[in-house]
């Protein structure tokens, strides 16, 4: 449908998974789009439709670590996903850890004296929940802990939109058993760390069965973007909306309640029911349009391009690429800062040591505590900046 559509966005996103493959989200916030929301809002489920892959999902808390879905839309290759996570520093790793942390490259890759990172590759769609369930387990424990390390899933497929997307576990009110009296705050900790930098596009999952003007979630995003240009509300669950609301949230959607730069959208996702009955993708996406089409009050929708998954998608992508597009100069500027200040370090290293034996003396003392002072540095986890 939206084909001249891939053609003028594909350099960008390309442009932006080329630097996060070599590392540089570490020093450098890149766009990206992050879904919070109440727990059971429907956040897993969006994604899930959004990508067409199937995610650990259901009652509870399910998502326990943040999980990059980075969605390549390849033509004519075959379904194809790799799942990539650090494995838990210890001993020697930690200085490595700490090293990338605080935005020092090392050479770009991962040294092979510390080989840190986990990488599984597959290419059977049914092998994500499992997967992904496995990389929670290794990383937040087995239960119902939380934890801030990020899992990465590449998913290269046709059938996919050019996205990159974050799930973050839900808000939490009450701590069920086994879970800290503190993880509702731990879990807006986590949520906060990710929607706070200007480099996100916040995704607000909200079901229609509930108030949204007392959603946490919008909220949280309304204080880190007060104006609203990174904000974007989904409305979840319009079929088990109360019967009597329609026009009210009618009014939510038209932008006339809690007013967002960036508007609402309301999408239907599958039910627990459907998914229990294996209703496919693309069969979910035929039903969503068919209850719009055949809704009294939200048939409107349907033109205003203001329902459906699909049209959602078509939305945030246009939205990553403006806001791609407005990150560019300010990426190339702090990129610029860093190179001066390398070939700096460069010139001061190619002066080497002087001929005469004293002058090579003191030149080594000087490099050697330079060099300790990085380690200090890197240990106390405050990195010196401007001279390095
Ligand atoms: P998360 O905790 O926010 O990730 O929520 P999930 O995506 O896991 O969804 C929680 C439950 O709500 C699941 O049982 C879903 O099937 C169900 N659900 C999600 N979206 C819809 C929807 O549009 N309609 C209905 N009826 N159920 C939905
Ligand atoms: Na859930
Ligand atoms: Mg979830």
């Amino acid at each position: 449908v939206h084909s001249h559509l891939d053609e003028s966005i594909r350099p960008y996103i390309d442009l932006i998974d080329t630097l996060r493959s070599v590392g540089i989200h570490k020093d450098l916030a890149l766009p990206t789009i992050v879904v919070i929301g109440d727990q059971s809002s429907g956040k897993s489920s969006v994604l899930e439709a959004l990508s067409g892959v199937a995610l650990p999902r259901g009652s509870g808390i399910v998502t326990r670590c943040p999980l990059e879905l980075r969605l390549k839309k390849v033509p004519g290759v075959k379904w194809k996903a790799v799942l990539t996570y650090d494995k838990k520093a210890d001993g020697s790793e930690n200085l490595f850890a700490a090293g990338l942390k605080h935005g020092k490259l090392v050479s770009g890759k991962v040294g092979q004296s510390a080989p840190k990172e986990k990488k599984i590759e597959f290419a059977d769609p049914s092998l994500v929940e499992e997967c992904v369930a496995e990389a929670q387990n290794e990383l937040a424990g087995k239960g119902v802990g939380i934890c801030d390390e990020l899992i990465t899933l590449e998913i290269i497929s046709p059938d996919v939109c050019d996205l990159t997307l974050i799930d973050l576990p839900g808000i939490a009110r009450v701590p069920v058993e086994g879970q800290p009296e503190d993880i509702g705050k731990q879990i807006k900790r986590l949520i906060m760390k990710y929607i706070k930098k200007r480099e996100t596009i916040n995704l607000v999952v909200v079901p229609c069965n509930i108030d949204i003007a007392t959603t946490e979630a919008l909220k949280m995003a309304q204080k880190v973007d007060p104006e609203g240009k990174r904000t974007v509300a989904i409305l979840t669950k319009p079929d088990l909306i109360d019967k009597g609301t329609e026009k009210s949230v009618l009014a939510i959607v038209h932008n006339k309640v809690i007013p967002l730069r960036k508007g609402y959208i309301m999408v239907k996702c599958r039910g627990q029911q459907q998914i229990n009955d294996e209703v496919p993708l693309e069969e979910a996406a035929q039903m969503e349009r068919d209850f719009f089409q055949n809704h009294d009050h939200f048939r409107c929708l349907l033109e205003e391009g203001k329902v459906t998954i699909k049209c959602l998608a078509i939305k945030l992508t246009l939205d990553l690429v403006d806001h791609i597009k407005n990150s560019l100069p300010p990426l190339q500027q702090h990129i610029q800062k860093q190179l001066c200040s390398v070939k700096r370090a460069l010139r001061d290293c190619e002066a080497g040591p002087p001929d005469d034996l004293e002058g090579a003396k003191e030149f080594l003392i000087e490099t050697l505590n330079g060099f300790n002072e990085k380690i200090k540095s890197l240990l106390s986890g405050e990195p010196k900046n401007g001279k390095s």
